[in-house]
This record gives C-alpha cells, structure tokens and sequence, in this order.
C-alpha cells in the first residue's frame, strides 16, 4: 500500500501543528522529519523538543530521519520525545548493525538511509533488521531539490531483494518526490513517499498532499 509521508522542512515551522493537521487532513499517514546537525549535511534543522511538540498534535507515526553524526547518542532522547521510526545514515554510522540494534532496543522502528552514491547491496547484512529502507533521491541537506533518476533502479533493486531474501522491509523514497516524480518512484516499487515541497511549498499542503497521494494511488493500481 503506498502511503504520503509529509516532510515538515518544507511546512512554516511558526505554524507547524496547523501545517501538519493539514496534511494529515490531505491524505498524509505518518510525517516525516528531518533532523540535521550541520556537520553530517550543510543544515541544521531541530530536535528532540520539536519532536515532543509535534507529539501533542498528531497520532500518525513521526519518521525521525536522523542526518546526524553519532546518531547512537541521541536515540534515547527521541525516543522519550515520542518518535516512532527512526532511521540513520549507511555514510554516519561507524557501527551500523549497532545502531539498528539500540534503536530496536528503545522500542523504535528501525530503518536505514543511504545517499544517492552510495548501493544498496551494501545494506545486504542489515537488511533483515530493518523495518525501512530510505532511498535518497537527492543529495541530504536541503528540500526541494531535484529528483535523481538513479534512484529508481535503487528502488528496484530493494524489490527484487526483498523477494529474492523472503523479507518484508518497506521502501521509502526522499527527495524531489512531486507530481512529475511520483508515479515513477511508485512503479518502480516505492511505498513510502516522502514529500517536502510538493506538500507545503504553495501553501496548500492539505489540497497538495490529497492530490500527490491520489496520483500515487493511480501509479500503484497500474504495477
Ligand atoms: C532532504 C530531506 C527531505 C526533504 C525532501 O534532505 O531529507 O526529507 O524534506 O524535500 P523535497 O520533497 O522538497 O525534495
Ligand atoms: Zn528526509
């Protein structure tokens, strides 16, 4: 089933509970957010206070995207905030299976990201972990960049892996996911859309995040 993950970078942050019930109201089932620490990515962006702020607006699912070094030591600290999926950086993570492990411990969904250069098979050991696989289609640090059509045989790949391995993981895509974009990353086997700036960049985001999941439903009645 494809679900629309809103991407809150892209929401007015002074009027994030109301951006984010919006895109609720759209369509969106769990909201996306990215936590940057301006040495993993060139951006800092928020932390666990936000999370614990959006935990008061929302029940849908909160997908911590962390783009962080030494992510290991902030998990507890999102946890408590009320994160429900967290998932950490192939490139930022020294011990990977290590990371999955302490996120799984503190009752978390664990996922990993990688970063349009890096490839999948490398997730290979890992992959039985993992609750998600997060496919990066742009380069992390900033929304509404353009979508890199790389990704999409990334995405196939997680498919025809997943299959090959009897495993269950879902595939998450990130970056440049819009109206031009979507049905692609749907048909080549994406489930989960992330969605910054295609959800709040007009102002719209509950019309916006309606249509981009209705042109996501389409794509997906097709495969
Ligand atoms: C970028 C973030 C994304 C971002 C996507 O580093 O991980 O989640 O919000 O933004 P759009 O959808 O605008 O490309
Ligand atoms: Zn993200």
């Amino acid at each position: 089933m494809v679900e629309l993950l809103p991407s809150i970078l892209s929401a007015d942050f002074a009027r994030l509970g109301e951006e984010v019930q919006a895109a609720e109201r759209g369509g969106g089932t769990v909201i996306h957010v990215d936590v940057m620490d301006g040495h993993f990515v060139p951006n800092l962006t928020l932390g666990p206070p936000v999370v614990k702020s959006l935990r008061r607006v929302t029940d849908l699912p909160l997908d911590c995207h962390m783009m962080i070094e030494n992510p290991d030591e902030f998990v507890e600290a999102f946890a408590e905030a009320g994160t429900n999926w967290m998932s950490v950086h192939y490139e930022a993570c020294r011990h990977l299976h290590r990371s999955l492990e302490l996120i799984a411990h503190h009752g978390l969904q664990p996922g990993v990201v990688i970063n349009p250069a890096t490839s999948v098979d490398l997730l290979i050991p890992v992959l039985g972990m993992v609750h998600h696989v997060l496919v990066m289609s742009v380069n992390p640090g900033f929304g509404g960049q353009s979508f890199i059509p790389y990704s999409l045989k990334k995405i196939q790949r997680l498919k025809e892996l997943r299959q090959e391995l009897g495993l269950s993981y879902r595939i998450e895509v990130d970056g440049g996911v819009a109206h031009d974009t979507i049905a692609m990353v749907v048909e080549a086997g994406a489930e989960l859309l992330v969605a910054g700036n295609a959800v709040f960049g007009a102002g719209h985001p509950e019309r916006d995040a309606r249509a981009l999941l209705e042109a996501a439903q389409q794509a997906a009645a097709t495969v």
